[in-house]
């Protein structure tokens, strides 16, 4: 009893600094530290080093940009709420390395017919003599769904803190053949060789998901094309369009409105039926003005997506200053509505990617950014280990619950691997799940435990297992969130992907960014991206650890490990941002 009532004191305590500094003071303090009991601290979940607003609710990045200097990120956001409400506004965000970030003020809420019911997702373009232009969705007067656009106040001033509404909006209604609640989204614009703006806004009609293509000589007059850029049956509506060009041969970032022999095109979409953003590698047909993809979407788990975790509504946009394409993707909660009610908030960016064509041609492939490395701190690093099947090795010394860790493991004979009768027959989510990893294939299972408690009880398994097939080798890649928490209120659903490998692969990386309660895995040098939320009740700060571990018959060597804790980064308002 005595217990229980000191806990109470102490959450009294914590509830009432909290609610005098905001969310902010449990980020940025330690200042309530229970030495002897164990009680949650407030905010065991709230994460160290990815982009969160300082409460409330978040969900698509919106105009991600570099202008002078400055890279901008504006987001979804409901200030009133931890919850998507019935008023989304545009919040804005600013940094000099896409990782310590100033917040301020509102970008872009409600202020006239055109987008009184909320201000939804849009894309930023930068207009010749370095002008940004952004296209958003108004949500109107009558609750349709229309196209604004707002461009700078001051263009001297490189946050771009104030915007002005243009006064002939809406510049877009919705045309012949889309559903007036369904139209929105507009993506960044390209030059095409007649001079004229290009640019896509996701629709639906009926059961058909669309991108309908605009034309426009001044960014102000659109004219719709009436066939649509790019359509798919029986998929719903197509939300965040974004359509980008890839270097052939290269891993540099191009600007959007490239269109030569040395590149070829990408359309995601953000299907809202699916809940993930499946992209198209294909041809853009100037002519035409449709995309035509390489391959057809077939609802299955063949299609590519740049993460086959929780992974919603991404973004790109060409980075000037360092020649690369970068990718914000939102990461939703996969706790219930009144745990984020008691957060206080919901909704992380990942870490920007930068993405590029792999070799083949055939996948795009995905990183993070280098500058996430300025963060690294305190390193551990593990070299010619073997780790023997139904092994574990623990990862210590170092703050595991904020950590970045890269592994190369060593592969044996591939030809060793678990037979798989039909690759194309297989659904790789159902393979990872129903405790997969304890299940001993010949190579692998092995990977990383994250977040795991001392006992095992709570651990996030990601992993990899290698398969061989008729003339080819696969390796499946797992998120296993199953025993990622004691709590049973929470969704566990295990994510995973399927993909070939080199037949004379002799080594595979692992590289996962731990942060909390998000896990983001990169496996095979980025070929595949999964995600992962988790709310582990014990695996947390001093409590969390990780292993790497074995489950298959055959051992593995851990040809190099390193893990580095991760400092915190600075976010916060402008004139109050040093938290660490
Ligand atoms: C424009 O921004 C610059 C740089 O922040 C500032 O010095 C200037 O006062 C601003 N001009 C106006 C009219 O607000
Ligand atoms: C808008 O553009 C179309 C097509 O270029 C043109 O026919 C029309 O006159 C323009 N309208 C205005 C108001 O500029
Ligand atoms: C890419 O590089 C390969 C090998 O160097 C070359 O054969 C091919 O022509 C290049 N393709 C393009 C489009 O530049
Ligand atoms: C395509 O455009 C890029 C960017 O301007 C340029 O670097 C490249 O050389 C061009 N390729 C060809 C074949 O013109
Ligand atoms: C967000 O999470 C909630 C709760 O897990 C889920 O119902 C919803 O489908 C998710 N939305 C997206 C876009 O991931
Ligand atoms: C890990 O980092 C967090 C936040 O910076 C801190 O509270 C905790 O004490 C650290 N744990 C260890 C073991 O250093
Ligand atoms: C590895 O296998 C053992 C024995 O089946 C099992 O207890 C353990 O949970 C497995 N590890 C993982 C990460 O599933």
């Amino acid at each position: 009893m005595k217990n229980f009532a000191v806990q109470l004191l102490l959450l009294l305590i914590s509830f009432l600094l909290n609610s005098r500094n905001g969310i902010e003071a449990s980020t940025c303090s330690n200042s309530i530290d229970p030495i002897k009991y164990r009680i949650p601290k407030e905010q065991p979940y709230r994460t160290s080093y990815h982009f969160q607003p300082p409460q409330n609710w978040m969900n698509d990045p919106n105009a991600p940009m570099y202008y002078k200097g400055v890279y901008h990120l504006f987001y979804q956001h409901n200030p009133l709420a931890a919850t998507f409400g019935d008023i989304i506004v545009w919040a804005h965000s600013v940094s000099y390395d896409l990782i310590n970030w100033i917040h301020l003020n509102i970008a872009l809420e409600p202020s006239g017919p055109y987008d009184i019911n909320s201000c939804w997702s849009g894309s930023a373009t930068i207009l010749p003599g370095e002008k940004p232009a952004i296209l958003y969705t108004g949500i109107d007067h009558y609750k349709n769904e229309v196209q604004n656009l707002a461009i700078p106040k001051n263009l001297t001033d490189a946050f771009l803190r104030e915007w002005e509404k243009h006064p002939q909006n809406p510049v877009m209604t919705p045309p012949t053949g889309v559903e007036e609640d369904n139209f929105r989204d507009p993506s960044t614009a390209w030059h095409g060789k007649d001079g004229k703006w290009r640019v896509i806004v996701g629709a639906q009609n009926g059961d058909e998901g669309k991108t309908i293509l605009y034309q426009s000589e001044d960014f102000v007059n659109w004219t719709v094309n009436p066939n649509p850029f790019f359509a798919t049956d029986n998929t719903g509506v197509c939300e965040c369009p974004d359509f980008f060009p890839v270097y052939i041969n290269s891993t540099n970032g191009v600007d959007t409105s490239v269109d030569n022999s040395s590149v070829r095109h990408v359309l995601k979409i953000s299907y809202l039926r699916k809940q993930h953003d499946y992209y198209f590698l294909g041809k853009y047909v100037s002519d035409k003005e449709n995309f035509v993809p390489d391959v057809e979407f077939t609802g299955t788990s063949k299609d590519l997506r740049f993460d086959y975790g929780k992974f919603y509504a991404s973004k790109s946009f060409f980075d000037y200053a360092k020649n690369r394409r970068i990718l914000w993707g939102w990461v939703n909660e996969s706790d219930s509505t009144q745990d984020d009610i008691e957060k206080g908030w919901a909704g992380l960016q990942t870490i920007p990617r930068k993405v590029w064509l792999d070799k083949s041609g055939k996948r795009l492939m995905q990183w993070p950014i280098e500058e996430i490395e300025n963060l690294r701190h305190k390193q551990i690093s593990i070299t010619g280990e073997k780790l023997e099947g139904g092994s574990t090795l623990e990862i210590s010394g170092i703050n595991v619950s904020q950590v970045d860790v890269e592994v190369l493991f060593e592969l044996p004979e591939l030809e060793s691997g678990d037979w798989l009768e039909d690759p194309s027959e297989v659904d790789p989510q159902l393979l990872c799940s129903k405790q997969h990893a304890s299940r001993s294939g010949k190579i692998g299972p092995f990977g990383l435990l994250a977040l795991a408690s001392k006992d095992l009880t709570e651990e996030t398994a990601v992993s990899f297992q290698i398969f061989r097939a008729s003339n080819r080798y696969l390796c499946l890649m797992c998120s296993d969130q199953s025993r990622s928490s004691l709590r049973n209120d929470l969704d566990k659903t295990t994510y995973g992907t399927i993909f070939d490998i080199d037949p004379n692969l002799k080594t595979i990386s692992l590289r996962t960014l731990i942060d909390k309660s998000i896990i983001e895995s990169f496996g095979d040098g980025g070929k595949a991206v999964i995600t992962s939320r988790v709310y582990p009740l014990l695996a947390i700060e001093k409590d969390a650890h990780l292993y790497v571990f074995n489950n298959g018959s055959q051992s593995v060597v851990i040809s190099k490990l390193n893990a580095w804790s991760m400092k915190q980064a600075e976010i916060g308002h402008e004139g109050n941002i040093n938290c660490a």
